[in-house]
């Protein structure tokens, strides 16, 4: 398993560009499976999750290639529509292969999807949206199988705006027959990329990135296989966040780029609110040295809330402020796995329920740390930044999931890290 090696502290200094957004690739990847013709993608994230998805579609029956540019994928092929446990359980995004499948063929056979570090995540909201289309769902040998004649369009109110939901009854929606109201849809930046995208294929999706989408149903033969659509996928805020908090942390100077700064709005105003410095521009943010920051209180919540997948370096930028703050974490239950880890970096943080509270302290230390998930692995390399000497972070295939080239931008920006390949 690679490692990285740390030695700090670091001052980082120049521009990074932040790759497409993994969260909304994935769903775009499944919107595909809808889509007879041809699709040629600028610039999907090179992440072993977007591999993943691929050998997911091909297992479908889908043709792809790539190059260092552009992924095709060609999924008028698709005859299979069954998503085995085998490829189901290394991601749970792969559950958004069921609406679309169900959707185009009338059926769909999907792994329940287990749970993960961060919490149990059930799907239940997704299989009650494809009911209320006429979908029959039955669980079977830890498989969903769900099945129907006709999806027909309905007005669906969600009990929760749960991202994934939304994108597959967005998906199930899109052959169903006449119109379907998602109420208390998620508003997430990446909900509108995947409207923008359907759009882009010929379907009708109106009001993402409001709490009401509607969809109109289309029929298939409307579509031609001979089309190609071509599509680049928004920047990543999270990956823009990181990198803006890793400026803050070491009190540096960069460029954050290609992304849109109104997605990260919240994040904005609780990082002024600590006394950060920073310039946005359309496409970009320029991060000051701000000096020591200020403790503060923060809630995660769907959009246009605080972002859970913030929560883990807010909390190591926290970690090394001045002052006493608190992160009340509300949409995962288990989302403080890299608390004990930060703690071995001599951060004061103690844990209540869904409570974090965090004394900054002047001074941290080398440890040796381990990754747990995806956003907690990039807490502890941010916190690396910061501590004078070697710090080892193991177990960084879960910084491969979601970060592009991570050690590479870091260097670039010039600080001191090396990946070890084991
Ligand atoms: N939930 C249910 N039932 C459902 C669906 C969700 O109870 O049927 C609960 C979940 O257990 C969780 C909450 O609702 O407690 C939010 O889940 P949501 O469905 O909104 O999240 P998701 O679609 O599973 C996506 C991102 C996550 C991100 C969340 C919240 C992707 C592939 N994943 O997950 O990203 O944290 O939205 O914004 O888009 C990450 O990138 O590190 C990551 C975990």
């Amino acid at each position: 398993m690679d490692k990285l090696i740390i030695n700090g502290p670091c001052k980082l200094s120049g521009e990074v560009k932040v790759s497409s957004s993994k969260n909304a690739s994935l769903p775009i990847l499944a919107a595909t499976i809808l889509y007879p013709g041809n699709i040629k993608f600028k610039n999907l994230p090179k992440l072993s999750d977007i591999n993943f998805f691929l050998q997911i579609l091909e297992s479908l029956g889908a043709n792809t290639s790539k190059d260092n540019e552009f992924t095709e994928i060609a999924a008028g092929s698709i005859t299979e529509t069954k998503a085995d446990y085998e490829l189901v359980r290394k991601m749970r995004a792969s559950v958004l292969v069921l609406g679309p499948l169900l959707s185009r063929f009338g059926k769909a056979q999907v792994s329940l999807p287990g749970g993960c570090a961060i919490g149990t995540r059930p799907v239940d909201i997704h299989l009650i949206g494809m009911e209320e289309l006429g979908a029959k769902i039955e669980i079977d040998k830890g498989y969903i199988n769900a099945t129907c004649d006709e999806l027909i369009g309905a007005s669906i109110h969600l009990s929760f705006p749960s991202v994934g939901a939304t994108e597959n009854i967005m998906m199930a929606a899109a052959f169903a027959k006449g119109e379907t109201i998602i109420e208390n849809a998620a508003c997430e930046p990446e909900i509108d990329d995947l409207a923008n995208f359907m759009n882009a294929c010929g379907f009708e999706v109106s009001g993402a990135g409001t709490s009401t989408i509607k969809i109109q149903g289309k029929k298939l033969s409307e579509f031609k296989s001979e089309n190609t659509i071509n599509y680049e996928v928004i920047g990543d805020r999270i990956e823009a966040a990181t990198y803006i908090i890793a400026g803050l942390m070491t009190d540096s100077n960069i460029t954050v780029s290609n992304f849109n700064p109104q997605h990260l709005k919240d994040v904005l105003k609780v990082l002024k609110s600590m006394g950060a410095k920073f310039e946005i521009d359309k496409r970009s943010v320029e991060v000051y040295p701000s000096g020591k920051l200020q403790g503060a209180k923060v809630e995660t919540q769907p959009y246009p809330g605080f972002p859970t997948d913030v929560q883990a370096q807010l909390m190591a930028l926290m970690g090394v402020s001045n002052g006493y703050s608190i992160i009340s974490e509300k949409i995962f239950e288990n989302r403080f796995m890299h608390v004990p880890e930060l703690v071995r970096m001599g951060m004061d943080i103690e844990l209540d329920g869904h409570y974090a509270f965090i004394h900054g302290v002047d001074q941290i230390s080398a440890a040796p740390v381990m990754c747990t998930d995806l956003r907690a692995s990039a807490a502890l390399v941010l916190s690396a930044l910061v501590i004078s000497g070697e710090t080892i972070v193991n177990r960084i295939y879960h910084l491969d999931r979601g970060y592009e080239n991570l050690e590479l931008k870091l260097k670039a920006l010039g600080a001191n890290i090396e990946r070890v390949k084991e």
